[in-house]
């Protein structure tokens, strides 16, 4: 199946999981391209999303939803998997308050996601400048210090077990179709 990996990031981490997800699709059978979002002029000739975005300031980045918004209709009722990076997943119920508070409903109630996930990112504060450190202070909604998440979180066995679970349910669609 022809499959968009398509991501949104600031500092690189979430374009990294994008390019071993597409990996995994790739070794699965799939044809696969990998994208920043902000590249994508058109996606009608993709079957299936693998789509992923970065969260800052608790959402997803605006050129994710400016994607999602500008596509919906390529998009139609396509096979779509979707993820996001973050830190507050690291935290107890981190999960379930990503799932709640983290994605955009209005944004996919049209769309036919057929798996959502966190993954734990990576965050260099070495590599942070003073506008994004004030951001990250004031508007992080965890219950720690987001200082104390400075490092690479990032878990590449489970991203590897949610991209074979996305190829083989992408199989798996074009076979009942
Ligand atoms: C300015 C800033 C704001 C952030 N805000 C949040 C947040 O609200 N919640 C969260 O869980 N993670 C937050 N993070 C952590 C990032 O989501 C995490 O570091 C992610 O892996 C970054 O992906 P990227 O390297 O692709 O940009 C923030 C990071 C930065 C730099």
């Amino acid at each position: 199946m022809k499959v968009l990996v398509g991501y949104a990031t600031v500092h690189g981490s979430t374009a990294e999981v994008a390019q071993r997800i597409g990996n995994v699709l790739t070794q699965r059978g799939h044809n696969v391209t990998v994208a920043d979002v902000k590249t994508l002029t058109h996606v009608d000739e993709y079957e299936g999303f693998v789509l992923g975005s970065a969260i800052e300031a608790g959402t997803w980045l605006p050129e994710f939803k400016a994607f999602l918004k500008a596509f919906d209709t390529q998009l139609g009722d396509k096979p779509i998997y979707l993820w996001v990076n973050c830190i507050r997943v690291l935290e107890e119920y981190g999960m379930s308050h990503v799932m709640d508070f983290y994605m955009v409903p209005d944004l996919l109630k049209k769309l036919n996601v057929r798996s959502r996930t966190a993954f734990a990112g990576k965050l260099d504060l070495q590599a942070v400048d003073w506008d994004e450190r004030w951001s990250l202070a004031a508007r992080y909604d965890g219950h720690a210090w987001p200082s104390n998440f400075d490092g690479d979180f990032r878990d590449w066995d489970k991203i590897d077990d949610w991209a074979t679970a996305a190829a083989n349910d992408l199989q798996a669609v074009v076979v009942k179709s």
